[in-house]
């Protein structure tokens, strides 16, 4: 048994790394639905589908627990995945809680009321589907009192970086700052709210100044399912051979993955 890392495509892999470093006694199978990414341009009903299928398949290969490293998908579909009801001992995280929780200075699952944070104004950058759900400032209210949150919807960057394209996704990255400058001149801190955005983060971090403090959900992630997995030791289960399968071009996706992440990756079709 493994634990299962879904993405629509190459950015869940931000997510893997970190969570294969904090917890290298966990074996991880990781699926990338690239042949259907982006998912950020989708409606909900859709990313709810695609979601649905990607996790069932992640559950058929053996994985008992699966990450969606993906905010467009935690956002449409995990709640209503759990609301549907869950297979017999199966479950599904998602990914943008543990963010928040940094955000707004609490432990996990500290469900307290929502109190005064350090943080005043915060420029989020995600997909437009994930902007269109509100789904950040939703799990925000419940924790945080006072916050500004300016939301930047950043069409083109996932598509570029699954292209491979890094010139584009830089200057796409420029360009979503800039539009969130203007509306948003002094953030204190910004929140990259897609799994593909931390392999532009020195980009992020160039454009948006040093002094704007840039949380990406990577280390919050691991932090919080190494956490989760101490709790729930069952959910790892014996040894298997970690995996990285994909509903796309497996040669392009392997290229692109090691372009992105400097060390070879090899996909298989699934
Ligand atoms: N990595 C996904 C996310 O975190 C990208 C979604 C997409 O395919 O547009 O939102």
């Amino acid at each position: 048994m493994a634990v299962g890392i879904f993405d629509s495509g190459l950015g869940g892999l931000t997510v893997l790394d970190a969570v294969a470093k904090r917890l290298p006694e966990v074996d991880f199978i990781y699926y990338g639905d690239s042949a259907n990414a982006p998912y950020g341009v989708r409606d909900a009903d859709d990313v709810f589908d695609l979601t649905k299928a990607a996790v069932t398949k992640l559950w058929d290969a053996g994985c008992d627990l699966v990450i969606l490293a993906c905010n467009t998908a935690s956002a449409a579909a995990l709640r209503r995945m759990q609301e549907a009801g869950l297979p017999e001992g199966k479950r599904v995280l998602g990914v943008f809680v543990p963010l928040i929780e940094a955000l707004s200075e609490r432990d996990w699952g500290d469900n307290s009321p929502p109190r005064e944070v350090a943080a005043k104004h915060v420029a989020l950058f995600a997909t437009p589907a994930s902007v269109a759900s509100r789904a950040f400032q939703r799990e925000l209210a419940f924790r945080a009192i006072g916050v500004d949150v300016e939301a930047q919807a950043c069409g083109g960057v996932v598509d570029a970086i699954e292209d491979g394209d890094l010139i584009l996704a830089e200057a796409l990255v420029r360009s979503h700052v800039a539009a969130l400058l203007r509306k948003m001149p002094n953030p204190g801190a910004a929140i990259l709210g897609c799994t593909h955005y931390p392999l532009m983060e020195t980009t992020f971090q160039e454009a948006l100044g040093a002094g704007v403090k840039v949380f990406s959900q990577a280390d919050l992630v691991a932090e919080s399912l190494a956490d989760y997995l101490a709790r729930h030791p069952k959910l790892v289960g014996p040894k298997v051979e970690s995996r990285f399968l994909t509903s796309g071009d497996v040669r392009q996706v392997s290229d692109h993955a090691t372009q992105f992440l400097r060390r070879r990756i090899e996909f298989e079709a699934a």
